[in-house]
């Protein structure tokens, strides 16, 4: 039997990222992994293989929209879509063999295989017991279910197989308007597919601000996106090959259909703790099958820990990666913290979406006095030559301090910009920190400054 300070139950973001950290910290660390390489859903079959095919869509649309007008002329480039997949798994190898030699540089074992936890202190993979003095769970979360919906990964999908679809589709409904409906969305709509998204609510990408949301839309309409709002989708059915989404109207209960050649069904995720044995072990879950932890991720259980998807809170990646920091910084008897207040998300769209902090609706539900300083793409020099003028920054600052309390963005280059507000609100800034800082000239930063001066005495360029 070996024997280990940490075991790490998972190795997605949350996961290898607490055994790096927890071996940097002198602790002797396992981690635990059943699918045959590293990385989790997220290197495996989300954000990492999702941004590849983004950017080559992405090209692509550039190369059919904007290069003739920038002086590029001549015939735009075919997909190969077999080539295309082939290019999206050289990304993911090269990334999941990348966490491979982290692991190896750090002397983290990798046990290979699924595991479950018979005791506190006991980590059984397959026939063999290992032994820990703390144990983190690590273990993500899987696309949940519509009733209704049957998934088979051909014909009705989910992010899964939607990265590894056979052929691009003619006809593709996405059920669920949200970041993984909307991100894979585009890249059909790019490739050439008619795709249609189905959305329950009245607004696309729930608990983002709401004037982003409608800009949004918008673009993605523009873009040849069409949207069923307000439709609840009740069962879907697939024939020859074809599927048939039938849906309600929730403002008159009227029925109606959809027909597709591949359905994406993108309507959330939920915890994945299938095997562990926590109903035995006597950890506590929520509602909704998170695993609950306190302030220092430790479960009911002493010596279980969890982090990342698994838990309370949105799931994205980085999250859990702050997590498994901080989570294995406790381990170490140092003091773990993640501020829950300044995690940034991003839509890897184009344009690209991104929003740290309060929306309106939440400062105002808080009784909050705030002011807004808002400024358009229309206005940043660098965005108007680069074609990529749709969007805005908006920051939100507190109306008496200043202090920054929130940013919202829909802009080229969204998910990067975000960042020197999250650098602030760490810091506690105000709007007027960001607005005396110097910014470069020409950069699409510059808008965040501005929308920083708009919170003051005023834009320059607006
Ligand atoms: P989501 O929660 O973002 O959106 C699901 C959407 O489906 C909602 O708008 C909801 O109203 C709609 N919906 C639910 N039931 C429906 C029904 N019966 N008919 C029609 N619409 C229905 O979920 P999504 O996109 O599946 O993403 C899952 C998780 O993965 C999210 O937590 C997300 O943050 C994360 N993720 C993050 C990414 C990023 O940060 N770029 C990329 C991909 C996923």
């Amino acid at each position: 039997m070996a024997s280990y300070d940490v075991i790490v139950i998972g190795s997605g973001p949350g996961g290898y990222v607490a055994a790096i950290r927890c071996a940097q910290l002198g602790l002797k660390t396992a981690c635990v992994e059943g699918r045959d390489t590293l990385g989790g859903t997220c290197l495996n079959v989300g954000c990492i293989p999702s941004k590849a095919l983004l950017h080559a869509s992405h090209m692509l649309h550039e190369a059919e929209h904007n290069f003739a007008a920038m002086g590029l002329k001549g015939k735009s480039p075919s997909v190969d879509w077999k080539q295309m997949l082939e290019y999206k798994q050289d990304t993911i190898d090269t990334n999941t063999k990348g966490i491979e030699f982290l692991f190896k540089k750090n002397k983290i074992d990798w046990i290979k295989g699924w595991a479950s936890i018979p005791e506190a202190g006991r980590v059984k993979v397959g026939d063999d017991t290992h032994e820990a003095k703390n144990i983190i769970i690590a273990s993500g979360s899987e696309p949940s279910g519509l009733k209704g919906v049957e998934v088979d990964e051909k014909t009705v999908v989910s992010s899964t197989g939607a990265l590894e679809l056979g052929k691009i589709p003619k006809k593709m409904v996405v059920i669920g308007a949200g970041v993984i409906g909307l991100e894979m969305g585009s890249v059909y709509a790019r490739l050439g597919a008619e795709v249609t998204v189905v959305e329950y609510l009245d607004a696309i990408t729930p608990g983002m601000d709401a004037e982003v949301q409608k800009t949004f839309q918008r673009i993605l309409k523009k873009q040849g996106l069409k949207f069923i709002m307000g439709a609840a989708v009740q069962s879907c059915e697939v024939k020859g090959g074809k599927a048939s989404v039938k849906y309600t109207l929730r403002k008159n209960d009227k029925e109606d259909q959809i027909e597709a050649d591949t359905v994406l069904l993108a309507t959330g995720r939920r915890p994945f703790t299938d095997g562990l044995g926590l109903a035995e072990l006597g950890v506590e879950l929520s509602e909704r099958g998170q695993i609950k932890t306190g302030d220092d991720w430790q479960t009911n259980v002493k010596g279980i820990y969890a982090i990342g998807d698994a838990i309370d809170g949105p799931m994205l990646a980085h999250k859990a990666e702050d997590e498994g920091m901080a989570c294995a910084e406790v381990l170490a008897g140092k003091h773990g913290h993640v501020n829950y207040g300044v995690i940034p998300s991003v839509i890897y769209t184009h344009p690209e979406v991104a929003s740290v902090g309060k929306t309106e609706a939440e400062l105002k539900d808080e009784g909050r006095d705030y002011k807004t300083g808002k400024f358009s793409f229309m206005g940043n020099g660098r965005a108007k030559a680069n074609f990529a003028a749709d969007g805005f920054v908006k920051i939100l600052a507190d109306k008496e301090t200043d202090r920054i309390l929130g940013c919202h963005i829909i802009g080229p280059s969204a998910g990067d910009l975000i960042h020197e507000v999250c650098v602030a609100m760490e810091f506690g800034a105000a709007a007027q920190d960001l607005a005396m800082t110097c910014h470069a000239h020409p950069t699409y930063s510059e808008a965040v400054r501005e929308a920083a001066l708009a919170c003051g005495d005023g834009a320059i360029h607006a």
